[in-house]
């Protein structure tokens, strides 16, 4: 009886044993990046994900990046992944997307988004949703239709907030950029709509980030509960425009379209995927562009210097004007040009996108390491953004620098859309926000700090205490 208990017992030790061993050491064959795998399981899941307020490279990358070099291998959620902080490797990830690498997120997160959102999705079926989208927010259609639109939700929202004693910009830029995302696509009015769409996406952003336990209470569970109901909501609007539909003509928005293609013979889409797109494309778009707009004001309101620039660039806009009150102009649009400095300054500081996902379809050799097949790569853009040897003081906000940037090939060091194939689709939409949004601001409004703007990242950006702010018409 005993001698069983104690083999048992020995068996299970040198499983155990075993079992962690080869966590720490796993299989390649050839030499592995170095690095450690941290705890079983949930290796270094939590030291990857822990707050901090600085601007800098996250220390999580920055410690591994002085202990081994700019290539190294972790664990997070769950999985082996190589993290590379290395412009050659990054770029070289890029080019091969399809070939050696593939698009992935962990599985948290096509639960969340759906097993067939963009991020997901290859060849054809990618090709094809990827043309649709740039139907809708590529430049041609910001030229012919977006520019005055964008323009004319920046003025309502501006008036409406000059109004009011304090902003939380955050807040406020978020449903700005909402509504008009989702009047583009589903012509969603939340001052007529009976469904609080975007209240689901809030619950849904609370828990995006978190440990993926699905039992209620936890942040995760009422993450999934959130896409459940903007889904549902999504699917029921989608129903009642197909019935209408029938009865009068098209507004020509993105569900309109959805049904035309449906309703082809021989169609590759389908609803679901249709419906996840859209949610994709909802979430994408306000809650990326609205934290780089309140920390473009909160850095414009660190540096009065900046902001002055900015503003007279804009007055000479209006200045050359016949009629003040005429809306931009396209080419007007394209003048800006220490404005679109300003955006590249922001979004590279923000480094809203803190890691790009990749999966190695093969086993790839690079600089003496192995990337065996099968692992999750991560580029690091902050470790791009923010490299002292490439960006001068890279902690400074400084527009300037952006002078003549686009002579030399910025790409290799500049991602905060990505790169290669999988680029932003949203890009140019972001930018139009952005340009325009501080055109409408800097001509007829200032504002004042009233309390918050403190960021943390974990490592995503954040501003635990938002951004709130006195908004006031000047008048000249
Ligand atoms: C400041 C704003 C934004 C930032 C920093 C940003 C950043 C990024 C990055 C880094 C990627 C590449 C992901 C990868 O390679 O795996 C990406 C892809 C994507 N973005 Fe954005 N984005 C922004 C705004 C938008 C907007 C406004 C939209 C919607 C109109 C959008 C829609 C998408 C979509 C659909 C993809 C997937 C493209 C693909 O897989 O080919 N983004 N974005
Ligand atoms: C952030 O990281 C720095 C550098 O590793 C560290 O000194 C600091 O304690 C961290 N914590 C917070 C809350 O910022
Ligand atoms: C902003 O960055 C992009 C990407 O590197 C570059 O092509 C563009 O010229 C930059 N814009 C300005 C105004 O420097």
């Amino acid at each position: 009886m005993w001698s069983i208990l104690v083999w048992t017992g020995a068996l299970v030790v040198i499983f155990i044993t075993h079992w962690v061993y080869s966590w720490r050491n796993p299989k390649c064959n050839g030499k592995l990046p170095p690095g450690s795998m941290g705890l079983p399981l949930i290796g270094e899941t939590l030291q990857f994900f822990s707050p901090n307020t600085s601007s800098d490279i996250p220390p999580f990358i920055k410690e591994r990046m002085q202990r081994y070099g700019p290539v190294f291998r972790t664990s997070l959620v769950g999985r082996p992944v190589i993290i590379s902080t290395d412009p050659d490797l990054n770029y070289f990830i890029f080019q091969q997307e399809g070939q050696l690498f593939q698009s992935w997120y962990p599985d948290t997160f096509t639960e969340i988004f759906g097993k067939q959102n963009v991020g997901s999705l290859h060849g054809f079926m990618y090709k094809y949703l990827k043309n649709l989208v740039l139907n809708l927010f590529g430049p041609e259609n910001i030229k012919e239709e977006l520019l005055p639109q964008v323009e004319q939700f920046a003025q309502k929202n501006l008036h409406l907030w000059s109004s009011l004693d304090s902003v939380e910009l955050k807040e406020a830029f978020a449903t700005m950029i909402f509504d008009l995302t989702a009047n583009k696509l589903i012509s969603y009015d939340s001052t007529k709509s009976r469904d609080n769409l975007r209240e689901s996406f809030v619950a849904f952003i609370q828990g995006l980030i978190s440990f993926p336990l699905d039992i209620p209470g936890t942040a995760y569970h009422k993450c999934l509960q959130g896409r459940k109901r903007a889904m549902k909501l999504l699917k029921e609007m989608l129903h009642e425009r197909r019935a209408m539909l029938e009865k009068r003509k098209g507004r020509g928005d993105f569900f309109d379209y959805v049904l035309e293609e449906l309703a082809k013979e021989g169609t590759i889409l389908t609803e679901a995927i249709a419906l996840d797109l859209m949610f994709v494309l909802l979430f994408a778009s306000f809650e990326t562009t609205s934290l780089a707009l309140t920390l473009a004001l909160k850095l414009l309101s660190d540096n009065p210097s900046v902001l002055n620039e900015l503003t007279e660039e804009h007055e000479k806009i209006l200045s050359s004007r016949e009629n003040v009150d005429a809306g931009v102009t396209w080419k007007e649009y394209k003048s800006m040009t220490y404005t679109f400095q300003v955006i590249n300054e922001t979004v590279r500081l923000a480094n809203i996108v803190p890691g790009i996902f990749r999966k190695s379809l093969r086993e790839i050799q690079f600089k003496g390491y192995t990337i065996p097949t099968g692992w999750a790569v991560m580029v690091c853009p902050p470790a791009v953004h923010l490299n002292p040897a490439k960006y001068n003081d890279p902690i400074a906000f400084n527009p300037k620098r952006w002078e003549g940037m686009e002579l030399n090939r910025a790409t290799k060091n500049f991602m905060a859309f990505g790169g290669g194939m999988r680029f932003c689709v949203g890009t140019d939409f972001t930018k139009v926000q952005m340009a325009i949004f501080l055109h409408c601001l800097v001509t007829k409004y200032r504002w004042t700090t009233i309390k918050g703007g403190d960021i943390v990242r974990t490592p995503g950006l954040a501003f635990p205490n938002g951004y709130h702010v006195r908004i006031s018409e000047t008048h000249k």
